[in-house]
């Protein structure tokens, strides 16, 4: 069958809202849009536990320790998990991981602003796990097998991340002073950047087209974006807290929550490596990998010991 005739073939099972398994023919560009986007997510999963991991030590109790321990693992599963299903594609894994470190390969924008308090680490699980939920949610819907399937396990993990996370901004919103104070400071400073998590405004998104065509995105940038301002807004208000939004207004018509403009100077500035944490985050996730070269060797040994068991076995059995 030529290009053209696969392509239609390829469409017609997307609009039935088929999967798409690694087996599958599928274009070429399919295939590198898949790759870009599952390994920028891989990638973002590995770096954020960085911000968080900065407060293992400094949890005020050992069952905030605990939740944060396991959240923080989570991500790294989180990681391992999409760059598996990254691998569907045909790719290495190792080279994803060296454009990571080489800095060419890019990770979600908001890893690279600081954990300064405790209660960065509430809003945090509330504010960007919660953005990840609303976006991953779509995903677990993708029209590629292997990426929504690792979504749907990987959601219900998100959910216990939010719901920690919110539990320690609720508990602080009912603490002294000084605790509502820096919870209302760390919500200032993270919910500009959470918006950004969403990508570019639809007009500036150089890829939804395609990602909504095939059904990799179900949603668009800007409508993920307007639905999590909706399930947020609310949370915030019901903890007594305020928004850094004055122009934040509800819009009785449209029933809907209005927000002021973003910095997308800020975000692309970010994106570019030019953000308040960027140099940081790389330089820990090259020191982890080197510290790390040693587990790497052994178990790539241990691998190639068992094949060569099994070798022998085969050939004594034949
Ligand atoms: N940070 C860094 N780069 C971003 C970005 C962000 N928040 N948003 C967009 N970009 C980049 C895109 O990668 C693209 O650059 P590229 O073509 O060189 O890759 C460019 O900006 C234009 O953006 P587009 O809108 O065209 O890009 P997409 O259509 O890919 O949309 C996205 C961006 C919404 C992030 C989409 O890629 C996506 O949904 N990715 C999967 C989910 C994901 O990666 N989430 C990251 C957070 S992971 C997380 O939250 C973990 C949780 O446990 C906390």
């Amino acid at each position: 069958m030529n290009e053209v005739a696969q392509v239609e073939e390829f469409e017609a099972r997307i609009r039935q809202g088929e999967k798409i398994e690694p087996k599958d023919w599928m274009p070429e560009r399919y295939r590198k849009q898949l790759v870009r986007m599952m390994s920028q997510h891989a990638h973002s999963e590995v770096v954020g536990m960085l911000p968080e991991g900065n407060w293992i030590t400094r949890a005020p109790s050992l069952r905030r320790k605990m939740a944060l321990l396991a959240k923080v693992q989570d991500e790294a599963g989180h990681g391992l998990y999409i760059y598996s299903a990254t691998e569907t594609l045909g790719v290495d894994r190792d080279d994803l991981v060296q454009a990571l470190l080489e800095g060419k390969a890019k990770y979600s924008s908001i890893f690279n602003y600081p954990t300064l308090t405790w209660a960065d680490i509430g809003v945090i699980g509330w504010f960007v796990d919660g953005a990840a939920i609303v976006n991953q949610t779509m995903l677990a819907k993708a029209s590629y097998g292997p990426y929504a399937r690792a979504m749907i396990r990987i959601c219900k993990e998100e959910n216990f991340h939010k719901k920690q996370g919110y539990e320690i901004c609720v508990t602080m919103a009912r603490g002294t002073p000084e605790q509502r104070e820096m919870l209302q400071d760390a919500i200032n400073r993270w919910w500009w950047p959470t918006l950004m998590m969403f990508g570019p405004p639809d007009k500036d998104s150089t890829n939804s087209a395609e990602l909504l065509r095939w059904k990799v995105k179900q949603k668009s940038n800007d409508e993920l974006r307007r639905h999590f301002v909706n399930i947020t807004v609310p949370q915030v208000q019901a903890l007594g807290m305020t928004l850094p939004d004055p122009d934040l207004k509800y819009d009785e018509e449209a029933g809907a929550w209005r927000f002021g403009a973003i910095d997308w100077d800020e975000f692309w500035r970010v994106v570019r490596g030019r953000g308040p944490c960027n140099r940081e985050r790389l330089r820990a996730r090259r020191a982890a990998h080197e510290a790390g070269a040693w587990v790497r060797a052994a178990a790539e040994a241990y691998a190639a010991k068992q094949r060569a068991k099994q070798e022998t076995n085969g050939v004594r059995a034949a």
